[in-house]
Protein backbone atom coordinates (compact mmCIF):
# COMPACT_ATOMS: atom_id res chain seq x y z
CA UNK A 1 0.00 0.00 0.00
CA UNK A 2 1.38 3.19 -1.04
CA UNK A 3 -0.06 6.46 -0.96
CA UNK A 4 1.02 9.91 -3.49
CA UNK A 5 1.00 12.91 -3.06
CA UNK A 6 -1.48 14.96 -4.72
CA UNK A 7 -0.98 17.63 -7.02
CA UNK A 8 -2.61 21.41 -6.10
CA UNK A 9 -3.62 24.01 -8.70
CA UNK A 10 -1.57 25.71 -10.24
CA UNK A 11 0.75 22.46 -10.95
CA UNK A 12 0.78 21.96 -14.76
CA UNK A 13 0.32 18.41 -14.59
CA UNK A 14 -3.62 18.71 -13.52
CA UNK A 15 -3.53 21.19 -16.82
CA UNK A 16 -2.06 18.53 -19.34
CA UNK A 17 -4.85 16.25 -21.45
CA UNK A 18 -3.39 12.46 -20.08
CA UNK A 19 -2.34 10.26 -22.72
CA UNK A 20 -4.25 7.06 -23.30
CA UNK A 21 -2.92 3.46 -21.83
CA UNK A 22 -2.55 0.40 -24.15
CA UNK A 23 -4.14 -2.37 -23.14
CA UNK A 24 -0.44 -4.09 -22.93
CA UNK A 25 1.13 -1.39 -20.26
CA UNK A 26 -2.13 -1.41 -18.76
CA UNK A 27 -2.00 -5.14 -17.71
CA UNK A 28 1.60 -5.01 -16.56
CA UNK A 29 2.64 -5.68 -12.59
CA UNK A 30 3.58 -1.59 -12.34
CA UNK A 31 0.25 -0.44 -13.83
CA UNK A 32 -1.56 -2.43 -11.70
CA UNK A 33 0.01 -1.39 -8.66
CA UNK A 34 -0.34 2.27 -9.78
CA UNK A 35 -4.45 1.66 -9.91
CA UNK A 36 -3.72 -0.13 -6.46
CA UNK A 37 -2.20 3.11 -5.21
CA UNK A 38 -4.39 5.50 -6.67
CA UNK A 39 -7.20 3.58 -5.09
CA UNK A 40 -5.71 3.83 -1.48
CA UNK A 41 -4.80 7.09 -2.32
CA UNK A 42 -8.26 8.03 -2.98
CA UNK A 43 -8.78 6.58 0.24
CA UNK A 44 -7.05 8.13 2.39
CA UNK A 45 -8.05 11.67 1.06
CA UNK A 46 -11.71 10.74 1.20
CA UNK A 47 -12.33 11.53 -1.66
CA UNK A 48 -15.35 10.59 -4.57
CA UNK A 49 -12.62 9.98 -7.16
CA UNK A 50 -9.05 10.89 -8.53
CA UNK A 51 -7.64 10.85 -11.55
CA UNK A 52 -3.98 9.64 -12.07
CA UNK A 53 -2.73 13.02 -13.13
CA UNK A 54 -3.90 14.36 -9.64
CA UNK A 55 -0.85 12.09 -8.26
CA UNK A 56 1.34 12.95 -11.43
CA UNK A 57 0.94 10.25 -13.66
CA UNK A 58 -0.25 11.63 -17.30
CA UNK A 59 -1.93 9.14 -18.40
CA UNK A 60 -6.24 8.15 -18.94
CA UNK A 61 -7.15 6.60 -15.59
CA UNK A 62 -9.65 7.45 -13.08
CA UNK A 63 -11.05 5.51 -10.24
CA UNK A 64 -14.63 6.07 -8.33
CA UNK A 65 -15.98 5.45 -5.41
CA UNK A 66 -18.50 6.64 -3.02
CA UNK A 67 -19.34 4.37 -0.06
CA UNK A 68 -21.15 6.87 2.77
CA UNK A 69 -18.15 9.37 1.96
CA UNK A 70 -17.78 12.00 4.83
CA UNK A 71 -16.69 14.87 2.50
CA UNK A 72 -20.26 14.24 0.47
CA UNK A 73 -22.65 12.78 2.76
CA UNK A 74 -25.00 13.13 0.53
CA UNK A 75 -24.23 11.50 -2.58
CA UNK A 76 -25.64 8.22 -3.24
CA UNK A 77 -23.22 4.95 -3.18
CA UNK A 78 -21.34 4.20 -6.33
CA UNK A 79 -18.68 0.93 -5.90
CA UNK A 80 -15.51 1.28 -6.74
CA UNK A 81 -15.05 1.93 -10.35
CA UNK A 82 -11.54 2.38 -12.45
CA UNK A 83 -11.89 3.65 -15.79
CA UNK A 84 -8.89 3.49 -18.45
CA UNK A 85 -9.24 6.06 -21.70
CA UNK A 86 -12.67 6.81 -20.66
CA UNK A 87 -15.31 8.60 -23.52
CA UNK A 88 -18.38 10.26 -22.29
CA UNK A 89 -21.22 10.91 -24.34
CA UNK A 90 -24.22 12.89 -23.01
CA UNK A 91 -27.49 11.45 -23.36
CA UNK A 92 -30.01 14.78 -24.09
CA UNK A 93 -29.46 18.11 -23.29
CA UNK A 94 -30.47 18.04 -19.64
CA UNK A 95 -28.47 19.28 -17.01
CA UNK A 96 -28.71 19.74 -13.72
CA UNK A 97 -26.35 22.00 -10.79
CA UNK A 98 -23.79 20.13 -8.91
CA UNK A 99 -22.38 21.37 -6.31
CA UNK A 100 -18.27 20.27 -6.52
CA UNK A 101 -15.00 20.13 -4.36
CA UNK A 102 -11.63 18.97 -5.59
CA UNK A 103 -8.66 17.17 -3.90
CA UNK A 104 -6.57 19.12 -6.06
CA UNK A 105 -8.13 22.40 -5.27
CA UNK A 106 -7.63 22.80 -1.37
CA UNK A 107 -10.96 24.17 0.56
CA UNK A 108 -12.92 25.58 -2.26
CA UNK A 109 -16.37 24.70 -3.06
CA UNK A 110 -18.53 25.88 -6.37
CA UNK A 111 -21.55 25.12 -8.60
CA UNK A 112 -21.03 23.48 -11.97
CA UNK A 113 -23.83 22.83 -14.62
CA UNK A 114 -23.46 18.99 -15.67
CA UNK A 115 -25.32 16.52 -17.82
CA UNK A 116 -27.95 14.47 -16.37
CA UNK A 117 -27.41 11.59 -18.15
CA UNK A 118 -24.35 10.10 -20.22
CA UNK A 119 -23.17 7.15 -21.91
CA UNK A 120 -20.10 5.87 -20.02
CA UNK A 121 -17.89 3.39 -22.37
CA UNK A 122 -13.92 3.04 -20.90
CA UNK A 123 -11.60 -0.19 -20.05
CA UNK A 124 -12.02 -1.70 -16.70
CA UNK A 125 -8.22 -2.28 -15.13
CA UNK A 126 -7.94 -5.91 -16.39
CA UNK A 127 -9.03 -4.21 -20.21
CA UNK A 128 -12.28 -5.45 -19.80
CA UNK A 129 -14.90 -3.03 -21.97
CA UNK A 130 -17.18 -1.03 -19.76
CA UNK A 131 -20.07 0.83 -21.59
CA UNK A 132 -23.28 1.77 -19.46
CA UNK A 133 -25.27 4.78 -18.88
CA UNK A 134 -25.12 6.56 -15.67
CA UNK A 135 -27.49 9.39 -14.09
CA UNK A 136 -28.02 12.27 -11.50
CA UNK A 137 -25.47 12.86 -9.22
CA UNK A 138 -23.22 10.03 -10.14
CA UNK A 139 -23.44 11.70 -13.85
CA UNK A 140 -21.86 14.74 -12.15
CA UNK A 141 -18.87 12.37 -10.10
CA UNK A 142 -18.30 11.05 -13.83
CA UNK A 143 -17.55 14.38 -15.56
CA UNK A 144 -15.33 16.04 -12.62
CA UNK A 145 -13.21 12.97 -13.10
CA UNK A 146 -13.06 13.21 -16.82
CA UNK A 147 -12.52 16.44 -17.10
CA UNK A 148 -9.41 16.00 -15.04
CA UNK A 149 -7.95 13.28 -17.70
CA UNK A 150 -8.36 16.22 -20.61
CA UNK A 151 -6.77 19.04 -18.12
CA UNK A 152 -9.95 20.56 -16.69
CA UNK A 153 -10.88 21.69 -13.27
CA UNK A 154 -14.24 22.22 -11.95
CA UNK A 155 -13.32 25.99 -11.43
CA UNK A 156 -12.99 26.40 -15.14
CA UNK A 157 -16.97 24.78 -15.29
CA UNK A 158 -18.52 27.17 -12.77
CA UNK A 159 -20.84 29.56 -14.37
CA UNK A 160 -21.73 31.78 -11.53
CA UNK A 161 -18.37 32.70 -9.60
CA UNK A 162 -20.69 34.11 -6.71
CA UNK A 163 -21.21 30.22 -5.67
CA UNK A 164 -17.66 29.81 -4.51
CA UNK A 165 -17.46 28.78 -0.75
CA UNK A 166 -14.70 27.57 1.63
CA UNK A 167 -15.93 24.20 2.94
CA UNK A 168 -17.27 25.84 6.08
CA UNK A 169 -19.24 28.13 4.52
CA UNK A 170 -21.22 25.57 2.20
CA UNK A 171 -21.92 23.93 5.37
CA UNK A 172 -23.01 27.11 6.98
CA UNK A 173 -25.23 28.28 4.27
CA UNK A 174 -25.08 26.06 1.60
CA UNK A 175 -25.63 22.58 2.09
CA UNK A 176 -29.09 22.66 3.58
CA UNK A 177 -30.49 23.75 0.38
CA UNK A 178 -28.31 21.81 -1.76
CA UNK A 179 -29.33 18.59 0.01
CA UNK A 180 -32.86 19.38 -1.16
CA UNK A 181 -31.73 19.80 -4.52
CA UNK A 182 -29.94 16.81 -4.40
CA UNK A 183 -32.86 14.32 -2.48
CA UNK A 184 -34.66 16.11 -6.22
CA UNK A 185 -32.38 14.87 -8.55
CA UNK A 186 -31.98 11.36 -6.84
CA UNK A 187 -35.69 10.90 -6.61
CA UNK A 188 -35.69 11.41 -10.56
CA UNK A 189 -32.72 9.71 -11.78
CA UNK A 190 -32.51 7.36 -9.16
CA UNK A 191 -29.00 8.05 -8.19
NI1 LIG B 1 -11.18 16.67 -8.64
Amino acid sequence: MAFLRIAQVGHPVLRAPTREVPREELLSAEFQRFIDDLVDTMHEANGAGLAANQVYRSVRVCAIEVKDNPRYPYKPNIPLTILVNPKLTPIGETKFDNYEGCLSVPDLRGVVPRYAELRVQALDRHGGEIDRVVRGITAGTFQHEVDHLDGKLFLDRVADTTTLCTWKEFARHHESGFRERVKAIVDRYGS
